[in-house]
């Protein structure tokens, strides 16, 4: 594949809504995604990894993996999973993987072309070196090995009040609009973010570009967090709607400030 796709899966995506993880293809992650952008996005992302992963076994590192994988069942299933993760709680609670390591992927180094994808999921954003973690990355990859990140949009309605606001907010946020009583306890999130300019979609273009990896895959969606308030807290969604509509209206060029997160797919060439 040579150009940057994307595919459209709403169909797929709601003919899937709220199947047991067990009888699906798809893990819980995507499941307890609410119907919308972001379930879209990541249904295009495992088509795309379905058709450009080797059919064989797989060796997958998960750079702060946590307890949660979004990658498709059929993937996990035939793969060595090997998980690096800073946090001891996270590591502890994490049942997807074969091997679990304590370390930080900003410095972990594996023997060179060691994996068939790296997978960065909601990692990025909290790292203060995200150049050193994508450095650690290529060099772990073999030859046409992919990177799978999904990060915040630093450019986003969202990703500005994440950025510019301080962690107390956060954990208020998740526990009173999102309704997660443990947030912000031990190995919960939210965790503490950085922004490194790396995150930034274009930023991280040329990153890729500069070092020999391929962009084949690159969407920006509307944050899960929309539709999850929409049906949570209606009358705050809808002034938070109403003011990302404003703001799409007076703000050059035609970017949705809804498109809270992005996906992107690195292969190494
Ligand atoms: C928001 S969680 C995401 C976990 C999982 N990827 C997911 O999507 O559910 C961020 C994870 O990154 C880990 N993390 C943060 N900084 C790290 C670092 N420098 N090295 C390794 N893991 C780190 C945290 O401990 C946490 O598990």
């Amino acid at each position: 594949m040579n150009k940057t796709v994307t595919i459209d899966f709403a169909k797929t995506a709601f003919a899937d809504a709220y199947v047991p993880a067990g009888e699906s293809t798809h893990p819980q992650s995507l499941l307890d995604l609410p119907p919308g952008e972001a379930r879209e996005s990541l249904l295009a992302v495992h088509a795309v990894l379905a058709g450009s992963l080797p059919p064989s076994r797989l060796a997958i590192y998960e750079a702060g993996g946590g307890s949660t994988s979004f990658l498709p069942l059929e993937v996990l299933r035939r793969a060595h999973v090997t998980v690096v993760d800073i946090d001891e709680d996270q590591i502890r609670n994490n049942d997807y993987a074969q091997e679990t390591i304590l370390g930080d992927v900003q410095s972990h180094r594996f023997d060179p072309g060691s994996f068939d994808l790296v997978i960065c999921y909601n990692v990025i954003e909290h790292l203060p070196d995200v150049e050193a973690a994508l450095h650690r990355f290529c060099e772990s990859l073999k030859q046409g090995g992919l990177i799978l990140i999904g990060a915040p949009n630093p450019k986003s309605l969202s990703g500005v009040v994440t950025k510019y606001s301080p962690h107390w907010f956060h954990v208020w946020f998740y526990r009173h609009v999102r309704g997660d009583k443990r947030a912000g306890e031990p190995g919960q999130a939210p965790f503490p973010t950085f922004f490194h300019p790396l995150v930034t979609l274009s930023k991280l273009e040329d990153f890729a570009a500069a070092h020999g990896l391929q962009m084949i895959y690159r969407k920006e969606y509307e944050s899960p967090r929309y539709p999850e308030m929409r049906a949570r807290k209606p009358v705050l969604a809808a002034l938070i709607d109403a003011a990302a509509y404003v703001m799409n209206l007076l703000l050059p060029g035609k970017s949705d400030v809804r498109h809270g997160d992005y996906h992107v797919i690195l292969r190494k060439i």
